[in-house]
């Protein structure tokens, strides 16, 4: 999703602003554009596609000095990826750049059209630009404060006045932190934009204004001036720092062993850090994307194993959706990022009926690691590539955790065991990392169909789902995902000669189920190709992982399929790391 930058202090912004952008780049663009600010004139520079193009105009045009400036990558929303409808816009003396979406902007576009304005781009944002303009009389604040109050949606803003020195930005429901630096500020989407810079950072909350200049910083909201606590982050940069990988999602992936360590060393040597389900008679879990795929493991793994009852849905349902509390609730939201907008808002929906809420978050500045009663950090440090890998791995691995504190809870005599296995898990999964020519000659049976089908029963059909998931958004291989026992109805019309089909088997007591339904797909000519827990060898190609308690089994077999999908793409020459039309950060509906 788009992604916002600012800088005032004594640097050439223009340097200062590229390098942050940079580190955007991972969220998902389509074009980038930005504004260097002196005392005397403010000069825009925009262009389509990477942010090597942007470098490249800037690079061509004689720039004028400047210590203050804005800058955007931009993710479509409204109108298409084109120069003009690229930010920052600048409507008479505003310049902005924007990262949301203004629901009413038809509305306020229409009515300032009837004034006599007329707009260049087709955006929400230059909407926002014009509104500012229209109402700015020498006084920042007051023109902002004025503004907001005619906006619906979401927004996080930086914003240049032509006759005024100072960066103002304002947030709602669109994330936005403001760095501190020495004799200098930053405003961006998120930490990582600026750690090359500073570590210290405030979060702005819902409609406080900041005002920087290169020696001071104010916040208000609504007239009045606010502290704000100034906070620190222990990020790193991974600048350049693939390593020894062609892509960060290889590099993120061969990082899950020593990270699921770390994650069980964290919780299981400080048990209390997790809460206790037995608590609640229901559990809701709710997330978008890969994270609720990692849910409805969850969900195989809360039902069964520690008997309650759990309902799973994707948040763009579930907050719109009435709901029922009728019995003791956790409410669990699944996100890497924190910021996901459908997310966030079944965790305030839930929030407002005093419901508890528990985040398993990555991002630990994220809205909805500041927003829920309780939280987990999954621990998976900066992910880069936009397909989530490792991020993934720790949210099973997490909901792995909370039904191992609720199983031993009800049967301690299973722990020791258990515990065993956690500790020598990371080493299994290293050994099935290493074998990478297993996924490469799978790679090659799956890389020239442009179908391919996974099928899996219980959990194995959750892990289908991302597995599904993974090939489709970074080959553009169309995929689908099935229960083992459901393609015979209707689906089964699509196997044909040589179409790979990904079948999943871990569950030992409906194991024979599902090889009669993969015997009905071969028989029609698909290619199987089996991952498996037990040594089955009647098929095309097969991958054989180590047998663990079924709590632990996902976190091997999830990773088999991630490098499935990478080495395919590999193949087709994708761009892994950053495939078209996706955002790390869906911080819109
Ligand atoms: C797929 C992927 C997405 C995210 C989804 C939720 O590889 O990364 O499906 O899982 O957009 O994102 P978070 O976890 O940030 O809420």
């Amino acid at each position: 999703m788009c992604g916002i930058v600012g800088y005032i202090g004594t640097k050439n912004s223009k340097e200062v602003l590229i390098n942050c952008l940079k580190k955007l780049e991972y969220r998902g663009y389509d074009s980038a554009g930005i504004a260097l600010k002196n005392e005397r004139e403010t000069q825009i520079i925009k262009s389509i596609g990477k942010i090597i193009n942007l470098e490249d105009k800037l690079n061509s045009n004689n720039l004028i000095t400047a210590n203050i400036g804005i800058a955007h990558t931009r993710w479509s929303t409204h109108g298409k990826a084109n120069e003009t409808n690229a930010h920052p816009h600048c409507v008479g003396k505003v310049t902005l750049v924007h990262n949301g979406i203004i629901e009413n902007a038809t509305t306020i576009r229409n009515e300032l059209i009837d004034s006599g304005i007329t707009f260049s781009s087709e955006t929400d944002t230059e909407v926002v630009a014009a509104l500012l303009n229209k109402y700015y009389d020498g006084d920042a604040i007051s023109t902002i404060n004025k503004t907001i109050t005619r906006l619906t949606g979401s927004y996080a803003l930086g914003i240049l006045f032509e006759d005024d020195n100072n960066l103002y930005a304002i947030r709602k429901d669109s994330p936005l932190v403001i760095g501190i630096g020495e004799k200098e500020y930053f405003i961006a989407s998120d930490i990582t934009a600026i750690i090359n810079y500073t570590n210290n950072y405030i979060l702005l909350d819902d409609d406080e204004i900041v005002t920087l200049s290169n020696d001071n910083i104010e916040i208000s909201k609504a007239g009045t001036i606010i502290n704000k606590e100034i906070l620190t982050t222990d990020l790193k940069s991974e600048e350049d720092n693939k390593g020894e990988y062609d892509h960060y999602m290889l590099k993120e992936i061969m990082e899950e062993p020593i990270l699921l360590e770390n994650l069980f060393q964290k919780y299981i040597t400080n048990f209390s850090l997790l809460p206790d389900l037995s608590d609640y008679e229901e559990i809701h879990i709710v997330a978008c994307g890969s994270a609720l795929y990692a849910g409805m493991i969850g969900k195989v793994l809360l039902e069964e194993k520690a008997n309650i009852k759990v309902i799973c849905e994707t948040a763009s349902e579930y907050r719109y959706k009435k709901t029922v509390y009728d019995r003791k609730t956790l409410v669990i939201l699944i996100s890497q990022s924190g910021e996901t907008a459908d997310t966030i808002a079944s965790m305030r929906k839930v929030n407002k009926q005093n419901i508890d809420t528990l985040a398993i978050v990555n991002v630990k500045t994220s809205t909805m690691a500041r927003e829920s009663k309780f939280k987990l950090f999954i621990e998976a440090g900066v992910e880069i590539a936009v397909a989530t890998t490792k991020a993934y791995l720790l949210q099973v691995a997490t909901l792995s955790l909370l039904s191992y504190k609720a199983i031993i809870n009800k049967s301690p005599v299973t722990n020791s065991t258990l515990i065993k296995e956690i500790k020598i898990l990371p080493e299994l999964l290293k050994e099935i990392l290493t074998k990478r020519e297993i996924y490469q000659k799978i790679a090659q049976v799956i890389y020239n169909n442009e179908h391919a089908f996974f099928i899996g029963r219980k959990m194995d059909y959750a892990l289908s789902l991302e597995g599904s998931l993974k090939l489709k958004e970074i080959s553009y291989i169309h995929s689908e995902a099935y229960q083992a026992g459901e393609l015979k109805h209707g689906t089964i019309s699509l196997i044909n000669d040589n179409i790979p089909v990904i079948a999943i088997i871990s569950d030992s007591t409906i194991k024979e189920k599902t090889l009669s339904n993969i015997e009905e797909i071969k028989s029609r000519g698909a290619k199987i190709i089996l991952i498996s827990n037990e040594e089955i060898t009647d098929y095309d190609l097969t991958i054989t992982i180590p047998k663990v308690n079924e709590i632990l089994q996902p976190l091997l077999i999830a990773p088999c399929l991630q490098l499935i999908a990478y080495e395919v793409a590999k193949l087709r020459e994708c761009d892994i790391d950053k495939p078209r039309n996706l955002a790390k950060s869906v911080t819109v509906e």
